[in-house]
């Protein structure tokens, strides 16, 4: 890596680029002179996206994250045109509505894969190469539903709660090591999201016109990769929720009731 060197151009690792915020976060940390590796399944979204960046380098690698050897063969591709990484964005992520009682342990098995077990994997395969980078910073994209709890989403929220845990757990134990672990959690963000997970119930989808375009979700990735914070979370009302939880739990199912909306009903006891 050419880390001490005032021309530095950072190198950074995008999970989940071939669409929404990770689409987005490519696109914007390559107008800020990252060169980009773009990871997910579909290699052909992977090119339109790598079409759509600034700058030149950048490089495209069809992965499937629940596959342990798909990561390992993603950080071969990695070195060998890098050298080192400055930053990895965890963003790659699958959502699950469902309730308790429509639950299957295929899909849930894969919620947590992809959500929780791919970014601690991922992470261990990149230290090495963060470890040459300069300033390095890890990225996990979580949610605010990570905060608090919602119906119908038990499944997706505990996987991105596991996630920020991972953040408190790594921030401290990669210090030593010089990486900056942050945690973002974006509220609801117009990406193809809803439309691509599991969604058994037809549980109505959520008003999108209420919801965070993924350019400035992406903006915030940026922010955070130049001046990492262990945690921010976007919306200041999912960030009241979040921490009024564990002191006043039924306020904050009331409030969260009240939020939602629809036919949720305040627990009585
Ligand atoms: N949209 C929201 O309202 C919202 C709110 C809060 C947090 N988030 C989080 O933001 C992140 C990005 O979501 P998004 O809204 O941008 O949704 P999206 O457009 O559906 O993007 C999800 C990305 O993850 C990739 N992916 C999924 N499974 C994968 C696997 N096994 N291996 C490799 N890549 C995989 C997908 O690519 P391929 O299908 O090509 O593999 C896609 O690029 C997720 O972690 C999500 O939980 C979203």
């Amino acid at each position: 890596m050419t880390g001490a060197t005032p021309t530095h151009v950072p190198y950074a690792l995008v999970t989940g680029a071939s669409s929404g915020i990770g689409a987005a976060t490519a696109r914007c940390l390559s107008v800020a002179g990252y060169t980009v590796a773009l990871l997910a399944r579909r290699a052909d979204k992977l090119e339109e996206v790598r079409r759509t960046l600034t700058g030149t380098g950048h490089l495209v690698i069809r992965a499937d994250l629940n596959e342990p050897e798909d990561i390992q063969r993603a950080i071969h591709q990695l070195r060998a045109a890098f050298g080192g990484l400055d930053l990895l964005v965890n963003n790659a992520g699958i959502g699950y509505r469902a309730l308790l009682e429509e639950l299957e342990a295929d899909t849930l098995m894969r919620v947590f894969q992809t959500n929780v077990f791919a970014p601690l994997l991922m992470s261990k395969a990149a230290l090495p190469l963060l470890r040459k980078g300069r300033k390095p910073v890890i990225i996990n994209v979580s949610s605010v539903v990570g905060r608090r709890g919602i119906p119908g989403q038990a499944a997706y929220a505990a996987s991105k709660a596991a996630l920020c845990s991972i953040g408190e757990s790594l921030r401290i134990e990669l210090a030593a090591d010089g990486v900056a672990v942050c945690t973002l959690c974006p509220a609801l963000t117009t990406t193809g999201f809803f439309d691509a997970q599991p969604n058994p119930a037809g549980l109505s989808d959520p008003e999108l016109n209420r919801a965070d375009p993924a350019a400035s979700v992406a903006e915030e990735v940026l922010a955070l990769a130049v001046q990492p914070k262990p945690e921010k979370t976007l919306r200041w009302k999912w960030k009241v929720l979040g921490a009024l939880t564990p002191f006043a739990p039924r306020l904050s199912d009331r409030l969260l009731v009240k939020r939602l909306g629809g036919d949720w009903e305040i627990p009585r006891r």
